[in-house]
């Protein structure tokens, strides 16, 4: 496989994009290499530059779960942007995504749309702050929020990969506000809410941990959170933007059957075009501008293309077997990395939450940051450099999980689990 092209675009981009990228989990920093310039997709493959092909795991790192280019999608963004590209007025559509929301997710009454899963987290806690009148939140380790700054402590994704978990820049006073606790230690979570709740406003939780790799919730852990939260007046937000639309149609939520206070989606929500959401309680969410005093503004909230992009996705995803389609699919994938690693003779810890997943090089049980962290990430990097060269696009990264959309077939997953088997062999 020739990366030329890709490799020049690389030099050039260093000088004028801080490390050639404008989002750091693109860089190939942490596994070797340079990172592959793309100028197409479709279904569940993209083109590089250098017109190699290949079967994607990141899926632009989780929102395309229908995959690249999905024809309904093209076609209603191209008759929308013929009607205007934005109007910084309400439009219809907001109602219309608006109302596919709350129906999938019923924990929430309202909800506010906007640009990004950070601008999302970051808006969330600003209301529960302002609703409870205090001004701690709780975080645990290896979650990743977006970038604001008192979610930059102990985070996940590229904070973790790049050995930053705790960016500079964040101020110390600002930080101090920030708890944060394994996950999975209900013992932890019971002795900080026990001396400190008063000043605790909210815990910030993504219920299936996807930004360290792909780490479960343990029986009890979740429903302990929130029987704990409710008792103590504490917002509970379940970051959904990974997970939402991919642990099933209705999220963590749905799956473990926990309703929390407020909820952020972000990813699948946008198919593909720049969205975030939050929402929650009637009565948390009154608090927020302009019915409320908590203040959150947006140029390009609700924007029509990224509604759009938004509706036709759910649409689709609620027909009738899609779930059913994406689970076989997903399960066989399962079945067939975890064979090849075995027959490979390579021990690893496989987990999977819906269509996210993650391979981890350990022989321990990964239920936290500390035992994600005991994978061998110079195994994953021989790993991931192998399958690249295969045809097989996973993130670069041992701390992020794959993503399978609604058009991987059973023949991507065939080749997909042979090109694994081949690059377990070379760790
Ligand atoms: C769980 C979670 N929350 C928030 C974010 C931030 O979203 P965005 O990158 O759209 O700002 C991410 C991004 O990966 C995420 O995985």
């Amino acid at each position: 496989m020739k990366w030329k092209k890709s490799q020049r675009l690389f030099k050039k981009a260093q000088e004028l994009i801080p490390g050639g990228v404008n989002s750091p989990v693109r860089a190939f920093k942490a596994v070797g290499g340079n990172p592959l310039f793309i100028q197409r997709a479709k279904g569940s493959k993209i083109y590089d530059v250098d017109g190699n092909e290949y079967i994607d795991y990141v899926l632009s790192w989780g929102p395309l779960i229908l995959g690249h280019a999905h024809p309904d999608i093209v076609k209603a963004l191209k008759k929308a942007a013929e009607r205007g590209t934005s109007y910084g007025a309400p439009t219809q559509l907001e109602i219309e995504l608006a109302e596919l929301v709350l129906k999938t997710y019923p924990s929430m009454d309202m909800v506010r749309m906007v640009n990004s899963g950070t601008e999302a987290t970051m808006s969330a806690i600003r209301v529960a702050r302002g609703f409870t009148g205090r001004d701690k939140i709780i975080k645990f380790e290896g979650c990743y929020h977006g970038h604001a700054d008192g979610l930059l402590v102990r985070a996940g994704s590229g904070a973790t990969t790049f050995g930053v978990p705790d960016s500079p820049g964040v101020p110390k006073s600002y930080a101090q506000e920030t708890i944060t606790l394994p996950f999975n230690d209900v013992e932890a979570l019971k002795n900080v809410i026990n001396e400190e709740w008063k000043s605790i406003a909210c815990v910030i939780i993504e219920p299936v941990v996807g930004n360290i790799g792909c780490v479960l919730p343990m029986p009890g852990f979740l429903e302990t959170l929130r029987k704990l939260t409710k008792k103590n007046g504490i917002i509970l937000i379940f970051d959904e933007v990974m997970t939402g639309f991919r642990v099933s149609f209705g999220g963590a939520q749905a799956y473990y059957g926990i309703k929390p206070d407020m909820t952020c989606l972000g990813k699948v929500i946008g198919g593909g075009l720049p969205v975030g959401a939050y929402g929650g309680r009637k009565d948390i969410m009154s608090m927020v501008s302009p019915l409320g005093p908590v203040y959150q503004a947006g140029t390009l909230s609700g924007n029509p293309l990224a509604m759009t992009a938004g509706i036709e996705t759910i649409k689709i995803l609620s027909k009738g077997k899609t779930y059913k389609k994406l689970e076989y699919i997903a399960g066989l994938l399962e079945k067939g990395l975890i064979d090849a690693a075995a027959m490979a003779g390579v021990k690893t810890k496989f987990y999977r939450a819906g269509t996210m997943f993650c391979t981890y090089f350990t022989e321990t049980d990964v239920i936290d940051y500390k035992t994600a962290k005991t994978s061998d990430t110079s195994k994953f990097s021989m790993f991931f450099s192998g399958i690249l060269k295969k045809g097989i696009n996973l993130a670069p990264s041992q701390f992020e999980a794959g993503f399978i959309s609604l058009a991987h077939t059973e023949k991507d997953v065939e080749k997909t689990v042979r090109a694994a088997y081949e690059s377990f062999k070379e760790c």
